[in-house]
């Protein structure tokens, strides 16, 4: 048995240790494995390698993936998918392990159709895939947000300042409700719920009058909805999956803008970025990625393909990729009450 292991989308910590738990696992079965460079690229053009126990040791703490990873769409490429197919089978993989958010594991099911033994791993800093109450590399992220907060309280207390923070997180609000909610925001923009920069100012002249706090730490998801606010509305162009750059609409900036010149309070704006994807994976996603990688040589080994291994509640569980493909995890509303109650 050959496994063939890619990384696709934006790269997030953790995908070093589903990497190595995939890798480790299937050496212990007796199983060889393959790198699949760059994500669908890697297959298509046939960037393909052998990894051994050196090659995948050390990498556990490290963030980023060892294999690269690209945003390539073999379903926009003519003849894409039987490409994949026929590349694998050139390379001698009899089993695939994807490890990728929405758009990545929508080619995966798209390869399953096709007749591709494959099974899905979920990552992606928005945690926005189905089926699953958590991807690699959301906890890392959210970890980072909230010390951003942590740390812009004291500097805008010191200057009675409002500060925005800008997060990522795409069209789901998960970065910003919990980034925010553990940082203790004091007023959370998410794009599942619109609000008017009215309903933000006066949130903040009232944290002023009734409680004497004269700043105020606002966290805005990158693709959040607020009346009034001019966003730079042309994104330009989109990537292969129909994504535009959401960090294009500068929402932060215009947001901080508005308020202070609806308000009169001194405020700035911090976009956080590819900070959020940067360095060493939480505890929480190493053992998370670790559960994963090793739940996906299982199902392998058992023969059992066209799957995601999700988490649900404390248990791994596999769900059908087909079901998967195609949908949007939108935020806990309760989650979002939650933070609202300590604005
Ligand atoms: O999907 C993950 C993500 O980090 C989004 O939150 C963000 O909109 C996008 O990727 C940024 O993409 P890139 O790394 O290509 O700038």
């Amino acid at each position: 048995m050959q496994i063939g292991v890619l990384t696709g989308g934006g790269d997030v910590p953790g995908l070093n240790a589903a990497i190595r738990a995939v890798a480790r696992c299937a050496f212990k079965l007796g199983y060889d494995v393959v790198g699949i460079r760059n994500g669908w690229t890697g297959l298509l053009e046939s960037h393909i390698e052998p990894l051994n126990l050196k090659s995948v040791s050390g990498i556990l703490h490290v963030g980023g993936t060892i294999l690269g990873t690209s945003r390539t769409n073999p379903l926009k490429r003519e003849g894409g998918i039987e490409r994949c197919l026929e590349r694998a089978r050139d390379a001698q993989i009899d089993a695939l392990v994807v490890i990728g958010g929405d758009d990545t594991l929508s080619v995966a099911a798209a390869l399953f159709k096709a007749g591709m033994p494959v099974v899905g791993i979920p990552k992606t800093m928005d945690n926005d895939v189905a089926d699953t109450d958590y991807c690699i590399g959301f906890n890392t992220a959210v970890t980072i947000v909230a010390e951003a907060c942590e740390r812009l309280h004291t500097t805008a207390d010191s200057h009675h300042r409002v500060v925005v923070v800008e997060v990522m997180g795409r069209n789901a609000g998960w970065v910003a409700t919990i980034g925010g909610l553990a940082g203790g925001a004091d007023f959370i923009l998410v794009p599942e719920c619109s609000h008017s920069v009215d309903d933000i100012c006066n949130h903040i002249e009232r944290r002023c009058r009734e409680q004497g706090k004269g700043f105020s730490i606002i966290v805005v998801s990158e693709g959040a909805i607020i009346h009034d606010v001019d966003v730079m509305e042309d994104l330009g162009g989109a990537d292969e999956f129909g994504h535009a750059r959401l960090d294009r609409r500068s929402i932060g900036r215009a947001l901080s803008k508005a308020i202070e010149r609806r308000t009169g309070f001194e405020s700035r704006s911090v976009v956080l970025g590819h900070l959020q994807r940067g360095g060493s994976p939480t505890v929480f996603d190493r053992v998370l990625a670790t559960r994963l990688g090793a739940a996906a040589v299982d199902l392998i080994k058992e023969g059992r393909f066209g799957y995601m291994v999700a988490i649900q509640g404390s248990r791994i569980v596999p769900v059908p990729l087909g079901e998967v493909a195609g949908r949007i995890k939108k935020i806990d509303l309760e989650l979002y009450r939650l933070a609202e109650v300590f604005y």
